[in-house]
């Protein structure tokens, strides 16, 4: 049974991968070649702009053309799976690695005290009421956009901050990636194909086109991209407790999506155009650095700490730890040491002393879901220790 929901979740993990590389490949090369295009030296008028690239040994010569009533390409490929695809694999992979064990993943007691149902009631709304306030935000005619980027920004950070003060920290994280995902495919469908098949369809038919349909589309694409360099680092975040578990992880988590946005701009547009992003994005990255390595905030240093003896601190991780930690693992969802970490033996323990720290003292997020039901006395008896120089006495 584990090992196929092994092979089921890793084999969606590569579709997902594989999709989203795909989607964002495509999405990313369309906007580079819109904003390198120069105007055509014919001056043909259903121009927009013509570019050259080179690959695979040939010169590319692409043509940017407007849609002209009454001619239509002989073949038109629509870009709709790769998004499709990329969203459905990823919701796949929230049901099962998430939700279906919501308990150990959704669900942190130091952080509120929502049942695991409750839990996914707020993840899902994230990822389905961050979709309605963007949508409607930016349909109102009444906003114009800098104000409507203004409120969005000032949304995101809400919506963060109350995750993180809802979920586990890594499902807060994960589920802000899920919203802008949501977002980015929710565009796709609703803002991006549709008003290019009613141009299309105009097309066919021989009337008028429309373009401010296809300015549209172009601007939902333009959100796309910058959402895109937050939501993967999102994707990513679960697997790097320190960072997703450090104290302000709220701060950090914004502080991220300003960073990816920023990088995004700066590779479209180049720093020369936009010395203020290069400074943000700059800044932003500072302060990453400072909030997840630099000294944790309100923890005193260790002075003179007396370890407790070594009998104590074995006979608390076998009685917490052990259940997922050693080489026959008697929790049944593990077949091997969880995470790849044994503590079988004393040189085992110690070799982890520093990571024991991390996990269990600052981050608390080990056990994982306080399964075994740690108490605070025991965290801080195995802190006492590592502080201590971590001996075997
Ligand atoms: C219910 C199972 C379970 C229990 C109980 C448990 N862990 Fe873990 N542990 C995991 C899983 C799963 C991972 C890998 C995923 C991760 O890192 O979050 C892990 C990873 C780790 C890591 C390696 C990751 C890193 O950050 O370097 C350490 C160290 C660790 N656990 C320490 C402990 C300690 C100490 C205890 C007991 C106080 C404990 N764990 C109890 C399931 C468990």
């Amino acid at each position: 049974m584990t090992t196929l929901s092994e092979w089921l979740s890793l084999l969606l993990r590569w579709i997902h991968v594989i999709a989203g590389i795909m989607w964002i490949g495509d999405s990313l090369l369309f906007m580079w070649i819109d904003s390198h295009l120069h105007p055509d030296p014919q001056g043909r008028r259903e121009v927009a702009g013509v570019t050259w690239l080179i690959h695979g040994g040939g010169y590319y010569h692409l043509e940017k053309r407007l849609l002209v009533p009454g001619r239509l390409p002989p073949r038109l490929r629509w870009f709709w799976l790769e998004a499709t695809t990329t969203w459905l694999s990823g919701f796949l992979l929230l049901i099962i690695i998430y939700y279906l064990s919501a308990d150990a993943f959704m669900v942190d007691r130091a952080v509120s005290a929502l049942t695991p149902g409750q839990a996914i009631a707020v993840g899902l709304s994230m990822i389905a009421g961050g979709w309605i306030l963007y949508d409607g935000l930016w349909r109102s005619r009444l906003i114009r956009p800098p104000l409507a980027a203004l409120i969005s920004a000032v949304l995101l950070a809400g919506v963060i901050y109350a995750a993180t003060h809802l979920l586990s920290a890594r499902a807060a994280f994960l589920h802000v990636g899920s919203m802008l995902g949501t977002i980015m495919a929710a565009n796709v469908w609703v803002h991006i194909l549709p008003p290019q098949y009613r141009m299309v369809q105009a097309a066919r038919a021989g009337r008028e086109i429309d373009h401010t349909l296809g300015v549209h589309a172009k601007t939902r694409s333009t959100h796309n991209t910058y959402l895109t360099f937050p939501a993967i680092f999102l994707m990513l975040s679960p697997h790097f407790p320190a960072i997703y578990a450090s104290p302000l992880n709220w701060v950090v988590l914004s502080l991220f999506i300003v960073f990816g946005a920023g990088i995004r701009h700066l590779m479209l547009v180049g720093p020369r155009g936009a010395r203020g992003t290069a400074l943000a994005t700059a800044a932003a990255a500072l302060a990453l650095v400072y909030l997840t390595v630099g000294p944790a905030p309100g923890a005193p240093p260790p002075t003179n700490v007396t370890a407790p003896p070594f009998v104590e601190v074995r006979a608390i991780i076998v009685r917490r730890c052990a259940a997922c930690h050693s080489e026959t693992p008697t929790d049944p969802d593990f077949r091997a040491p969880a995470g790849g970490v044994r503590l079988d033996t004393p040189a085992q323990i110690r070799a982890q002393a520093a990571r024991i720290r991390a996990r269990v003292v600052d981050q608390r997020n080990m056990p994982l879901g306080n399964e075994t039901g740690m108490t605070d006395e025991e965290r801080a008896a195995l802190g006492r220790w590592v502080d201590a120089g971590a001996p075997l006495k």
